[in-house]
């Protein structure tokens, strides 16, 4: 694929922040790199946008076909990644355009849930070597931390029946009804973050599921956040995650 697909969900506007995003907790990546039982497994990482992942398995010996049908996401992932053992490409999940049986390890970094989930599952055990892994994972904020409640406060004023949809939802059933995977691990493995009021402030500005249900209200929203989170006084806050996130063995291994 050379030009760029048509996708649901145009992440554009929101490359330019991306990056500020939390990384992924260190241990939930160690447990899916190694599934694989390999020093240097061949993966294709789907989604890989600003290559938010993609560093973290390039860091553990992976060797990475990158898929992002975004230009603005895959250039800031391609220039994050230079010198690395990565090649990127022009694709969706659905349709990667990689050759079938060549990765022992799919993954999807927080890109499961913009994709035809049981389209992108078929593709997924297309282009995975038996034996051979899925894994999708997300960092999810914990809502029951008190700042993390008031700002959850801050956006339902404004969208009351704001949802995360998909993306916090249980991987598993979507999984197994592909039969095509064995019925996956959940990774749960939670991360502390301690960042910059600026930096977290700018990583709301890349918040695609606010975005797309703010509307109108997204800069709103953005500025509500913006005064509560100043009005605290401090340079840097602590913010709890925990990384979320499905393995699955693909049937056949
Ligand atoms: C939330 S970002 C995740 C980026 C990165 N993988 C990470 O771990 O942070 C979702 C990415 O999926 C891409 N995307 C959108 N539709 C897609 C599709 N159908 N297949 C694969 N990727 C898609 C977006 O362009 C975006 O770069």
């Amino acid at each position: 694929m050379t030009s760029s697909p048509k996708v649901d969900w145009d992440y554009t506007k929101l490359a330019a922040t991306y990056t500020q995003r939390p990384p992924y907790a260190a241990r939930a990546v160690d447990r899916i790199v190694e599934a694989c039982g390999q020093s240097q497994p061949k993966v294709a990482d789907i989604g890989a946008g600003n290559a938010h992942l993609t560093v973290e398995l390039l860091a553990r010996g992976c060797v990475v076909d990158a898929v992002e049908p975004n230009d603005a996401m895959r250039s800031i992932g391609i220039e994050r990644t230079d010198g690395g053992a990565v090649t990127w490409h022009v694709g969706v999940g659905e349709d990667t355009g990689l050759p079938a049986g060549g990765y022992d390890l799919v993954t999807f970094g927080s890109s499961f849930a913009v994709t035809d989930r049981p389209v992108a599952l078929r593709e997924t055990a297309r282009i995975l070597r038996r034996p051979g892994w899925f894994a999708c994972l997300w960092n999810h904020r914990d809502l029951d931390d008190p700042l993390q409640r008031d700002i959850e406060a801050l956006i339902r004023r404004r969208i009351p029946d704001y949802g995360y949809g998909l993306r916090r939802e249980d991987q598993a059933p979507v999984i197994e009804e592909s039969g095509l995977f064995e019925p996956p691990t959940v990774i749960r493995e939670p991360i502390l973050h301690r960042v910059n009021v600026e930096d977290w402030l700018a990583a709301w500005r890349s918040h695609g599921i606010l975005e797309r249900q703010a509307g109108a209200e997204f800069d709103s929203i953005l500025t509500d956040i913006d005064r509560y989170v100043h009005a605290l006084g401090v340079d840097e806050i602590d913010v709890p995650y925990v990384t979320v996130g499905w393995l699955a063995a693909v049937r056949g291994s």
